[in-house]
């Protein structure tokens, strides 16, 4: 019998994952690939940290690579879900908005830079309430337990590693996944 397994003996598995693997950038859609394409990596599909550098790929408040802070955050409604509008090394620039209050928490590896961009911020922290007004900017120390509290409402600038959670150690139903725009 001269079946294709015949012709190619064992390899033609390998073969066949090989030629799919080289295909494996067409699961990229075709904005992340035009903004990958300096990579020289072959695969894409695997290229997970072409992400993590130069301008982000959404179109939303975005013009000529640059993110507008009002586009966005016209974008949602949703408080405590903050979206990554740019890439800084290793850390993510996020806007969010607050609304109510958030879970206590803390992070045990990064400081957490909050600046306020309308309306007011109240962070509670065991050592005393730090209030934030537009314009207003706090460093929330590494592992210092924080409880950010927004009565009225208030749209915030955050800066801080691109693997940190918002809810840092203490998961819970605010736990926001990552979401760069
Ligand atoms: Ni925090």
């Amino acid at each position: 019998m001269a079946g294709q397994f015949d012709r190619q003996g064992p390899v033609p598995a390998q073969g066949e994952l090989s030629t799919r693997s080289s295909g494996c950038a067409s699961t990229v859609d075709p904005i992340t690939l035009l903004l990958r394409v300096h990579k020289p990596s072959h695969c894409l599909q695997q290229d997970t940290t072409a992400l993590d550098h130069g301008l982000l790929l959404g179109q939303a408040g975005r013009m000529n690579g640059a993110a507008d802070l009002a586009s966005v955050l016209s974008t949602f409604e949703e408080p405590w879900a903050p979206r990554t509008v740019a890439l800084l090394n290793d850390y993510d620039v996020r806007v969010v908005k607050t609304k109510g209050e958030f879970t206590r928490h803390s992070h045990p590896d990064t400081d957490e830079f909050f600046l306020v961009l309308h309306g007011a911020l109240t962070i509670r922290m065991d050592g005393g309430d730090v209030e934030l007004g537009p314009g207003q900017v706090y460093v929330v120390p590494r592992g210092v337990p924080h409880q950010p509290v927004s009565i009225e409402g208030a749209e915030v600038l955050l800066i801080e590693p691109s693997a940190t959670v918002n809810t840092g150690d203490t998961p819970s139903e605010l736990t926001a996944e990552r979401r760069v725009l």
